[in-house]
């Protein structure tokens, strides 16, 4: 029998802070545990989320059937042969935890990444990035339990098939795996990632030409709290939308009637559009609806104030896409998963 703990409240496992009620909720560290409620998940055809920290997830008031969260713990270093060094965690871990570790093990690449919130489990499945670098740079290779077939199995940096927020456990495998430990590649080197100019911006302004990898981690965390709002003072999920990418005379004709447009160079003949500065720019910035709204620091980040629901999120970004679409004639997708599926 598994210990479902029934009507269980998740306010603290949505970084948005709706009010949600799950029918079952379990959280496992063992693999057998995960194997028997996954067993009476199927018997009972009842539908099912596995859940990280929840910051990327737009979570209606009731989630029927089963809710499950891997709560594997452990930073552990498996191989370290002169200055490289492969290092395992349990996707449980805290995200932003994990980066901190590393620098304080003297191991580098992650540095850009700190202070995204949410688990470790979470981040290869959109391919987490922010700063110049994404989670792919420094991936080596993980352990998902195979709902086909009830065993783990070890996934290649190539198996995983990473893109801009996106990999195989999103789309073409989508379902089937629940990752259980990471692993990543890392460096006893620091070797900078200086291309976000926010990023090279901040350090200029302190002084600082050729800095740490402590320096760089502490500009990261102080450039992201001046854009993005901390989940336990406001909820929110990220980045609402993906920066869109378009074809090059798309980009050249929009260009040529919003001179200030700003995009990047993305795969050959494709820019990626600033959906922030869309957004921004049709007027929505700190713009409030009840108990919802669009940051006022970064339009590309929606906001719970508290007493609202994913209904009231939801219209909102109807809204913001139906206006963006308009102005732009540029389709956003909405970057969070919401569940249910309505
Ligand atoms: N901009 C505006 N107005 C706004 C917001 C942005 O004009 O309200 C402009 C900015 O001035 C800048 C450009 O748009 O010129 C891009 O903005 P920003 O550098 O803040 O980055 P972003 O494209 O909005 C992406 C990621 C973030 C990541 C940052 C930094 C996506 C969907 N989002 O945001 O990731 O932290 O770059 O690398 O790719 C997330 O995915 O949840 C997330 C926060």
């Amino acid at each position: 029998m598994v210990a479902w703990n029934r009507n269980a409240d998740l306010s603290a496992y949505n970084s948005l802070g709706f009010k949600v009620t799950a029918e079952r909720f379990l959280q496992v560290t063992e693999v057998g545990q995960l194997h028997d409620a996954l067993n009476e998940v199927v018997e009972n055809k009842w539908p099912l989320l596995i859940i990280g920290g929840g910051s990327n997830l737009v979570l209606h008031d009731e989630l029927p059937g089963a809710v499950i969260n891997v709560a594997t713990s452990g930073i552990n270093v498996l191989a370290d042969d002169e200055d490289q060094a492969i290092v395992e965690v349990g996707a449980g871990e805290n995200w932003h935890g994990f980066v901190s570790h590393l620098l304080e093990m003297g191991l580098h690449g992650l540095e850009n990444l700190a202070l995204i919130p949410g688990s470790v489990g979470a981040a290869p499945v959109q391919n987490i990035g922010a700063y110049g670098v994404e989670l792919a740079d420094c991936f080596h290779s993980l352990t998902a339990y195979d709902r086909e077939t009830g065993e783990l199995v070890q996934i290649s940096a190539e198996q995983c098939q990473f893109s801009y927020r996106n990999s195989i456990f999103k789309s073409s495998e989508k379902g089937r795996y629940i990752i259980w430990r990471v692993r990543f590649n890392l460096s006893s080197i620091f070797t900078p990632n200086l291309s976000y100019k926010g990023l090279t911006d901040y350090l200029s302004d302190q002084g600082v030409e050729h800095p740490t990898a402590h320096q760089v981690y502490t500009a990261v965390c102080e450039v992201r709290k001046q854009k993005l709002p901390v989940p336990s003072e406001l909820g929110n999920a990220g980045s609402f939308f993906e920066n869109p990418v378009v074809p090059e005379a798309q980009f050249q004709a929009l260009k040529a009637s919003f001179p200030d447009l700003v995009a990047y160079a993305d795969k050959p003949g494709h820019f990626k559009l600033a959906a922030g500065w869309m957004i921004d720019k049709a007027g929505w910035k700190g713009y409030r609806d009840g108990a919802v709204g669009v940051y006022e620091k970064q339009a590309l980040v929606l906001v719970h104030f508290g007493a609202g629901s994913a209904t009231e999120l939801l219209a909102l970004a109807d809204r913001i896409k139906a206006s963006v679409s308009e102005k732009f004639n540029v389709s956003l997708e909405m970057e969070p998963r919401i569940y249910p599926h309505r």
